[in-house]
């Protein structure tokens, strides 16, 4: 049984005009898979449906094997579904510890033990724990980012594209931190641009291209396969 899986989804932000039409996937414990594909496919549109942030006007979310697709935005982290979203994911006038503790309330957890328990995963965030978030790095903000949304232990992370923006550096520092999750047991879908990096982090790969499933393979033999760059140019050109 797969820990986070789409079924069939078609979301969109009017009625009668779908973003993505009809996209299944699914992600096991222990397991990243990137969803790229071209700027505009629907990527982040998929992601914000099976976080409950879109309307789906059919098919299914399913986490562990229930179907989440009714249940509030808010109440999946308490389910078990986690998303960092590409932007405004931390609280910037708020220190990391503060930004951490406001997670753990919102999601009813023991403030002080889940925020230990974090600075223990991630020692950096321990050490910066009383500056505020805003003064954070690219990368050490994505970590504060991804904490806040392991406090409740979810079965499955969603992000949307943690490395936008980031030096390559911060980009390597994201993806080791994400690795580590993935050790952990925690099923990973990763949105992405960064195609290389994604293709040598991931377990497999889904490619959206205008809503629909192109691609779902294992990700490293992806790693120059020409069918990619058809995919991302061919959208283009019909763009
Ligand atoms: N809030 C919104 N309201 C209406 N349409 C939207 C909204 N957000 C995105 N769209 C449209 O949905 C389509 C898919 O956008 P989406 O952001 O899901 O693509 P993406 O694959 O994440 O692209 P990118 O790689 O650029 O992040 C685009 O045509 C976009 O204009
Ligand atoms: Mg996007």
């Amino acid at each position: 049984m797969s820990a986070l899986a789409a079924r069939e989804v078609v979301a969109g932000y009017e009625p009668g005009l779908p973003i993505v039409k009809g996209a299944s996937l699914s992600v096991a414990g222990g397991e990243i898979v990137a969803l790229l594909g071209p700027n505009g496919a629907g990527k982040s549109t998929l992601a914000k449906a099976m976080a409950g942030l879109v309307p789906v006007a059919s098919g299914a979310v399913l986490l562990q094997g229930s179907d989440i697709t009714a249940v509030p935005a808010h109440l999946r982290l308490k389910r078990g579904l986690g998303f960092v979203p590409q932007t405004e994911n931390v609280f910037a006038n708020l220190t990391v510890r503060e930004n951490l503790e406001l997670a753990a309330s919102l999601a009813g957890l023991d403030r002080r033990a889940a925020r230990e328990e974090m600075f223990g995963f991630f020692p950096d965030l321990a050490r910066l724990a009383r500056l505020e978030a805003g003064r954070l790095s690219g990368g050490q903000r994505q970590m504060l980012a991804v904490a806040r949304a392991l406090l409740a232990k979810p079965a499955a992370l969603m992000l949307d594209e943690p490395s936008a923006g980031l030096s390559p550096r911060y980009v390597a520092e994201v993806f080791a931190m994400l690795a580590r999750v993935r050790q952990a047991g925690v099923a990973i879908l990763l949105v992405e641009q960064n195609v290389k990096a994604a293709l040598e982090l991931a377990d497999r790969a889904v490619v959206l291209v205008d809503g629909t499933v192109r691609l779902d393979e294992p990700a490293r033999p992806l790693l120059g396969d020409p069918r990619l760059p058809a995919l991302f140019l061919g959208a283009r050109e019909h763009a």
